[in-house]
């Protein structure tokens, strides 16, 4: 068996939340939350294998191994009553299968700039063009690549600073667990039928200027979810939780209080 090293954030006390942050980012796009959210809840933020300051492991990637970390946390901490899970783009995908394997464990689903659909066949192809590119030419790439699509037009004009710490966020993420989040998420399951299936309280926050995932993917998840919610976020791209935190600190605290 390999050994698990995972780095995680663990602040405040009350009803459990557990964020799950996106590609390829670390659990150091939720510092607003942790900050915000602690007075009322015990906030709960992974460092996904590969990602911030967990070191890259050798198994086979999956998002399911990854809600599997999630779970494995939470043992750890003898968290063992029913848990609010957030996850955001790739965490929403973590936040489904960790819904799908482990429906004992989730009180709530928060569902940030995400989708339940799996990749398109383009999609796959991206993906494996993606790896090759991080295998051959490092993290910078990727990087330069990527972040200037993630935010709204006016979050890099007006919120240079929230811009620069994404890209510092996303430095930290090692190539090689770069690569298996990749693989993983160009492997992973469609997720569309299991939404009716949860009929647990679900917040769905999106972006209305994501150009990485449309809303109208948040549009048909809400739609199948019996207790979906949907927050469209104004002036916000694929990160609404640093480029409008305090919106969605306060949909996300109020949807908490709510459960
Ligand atoms: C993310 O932000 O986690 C990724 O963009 C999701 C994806 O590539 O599907």
């Amino acid at each position: 068996m390999t050994e698990l090293v995972l780095h995680f954030e663990d602040v405040g006390r009350g009803k459990p939340l557990l964020l799950v942050h996106g590609f390829p980012f670390s659990s150091t796009m939720w510092e607003n939350q942790l900050r915000h959210l602690a007075p009322s809840a015990r906030v709960l933020a992974l460092d996904l294998p590969g990602f911030g300051n967990s070191p890259p492991s050798t198994r086979v990637p999956s998002i399911q191994a990854y809600a599997e970390d999630c779970v494995a946390l939470l043992d750890a901490l003898d968290i063992l009553e029913p848990v609010v899970v957030g996850g955001l783009s790739m965490g929403g995908y973590v936040a489904l299968a960790f819904a799908r394997h482990f429906p004992e464990r989730l009180a709530g689903i928060l569902l940030a700039s995400t989708r339940a659909s799996s990749d398109s066949v383009e999609g796959k192809s991206g993906r494996d063009q993606a790896i090759a590119n991080v295998q051959a030419q490092g993290i910078e790439a990727l990087v330069n690549s990527m972040h200037p699509k993630l935010l709204a037009p006016g979050t890099y004009a007006k919120q240079p600073r929230t811009a620069e710490r994404l890209k510092e966020i996303m430095l930290s993420t090692d190539p090689d667990g770069a690569a298996a989040a990749l693989t993983a998420m160009r492997d992973r399951p469609d997720s569309t039928d299991l939404l009716s299936e949860l009929d647990i309280p679900a917040l769905v926050i999106h972006g209305e200027q994501d150009g990485v995932i449309p809303i109208h993917e948040a549009e048909q998840m809400v739609a199948r979810l019996p207790q979906g919610q949907l927050v469209r976020t104004a002036h916000a791209g694929h990160l609404p939780n640093m480029e409008q935190p305090a919106v969605f600190n306060q949909e996300l605290g109020a949807f908490l209080a709510r459960i």
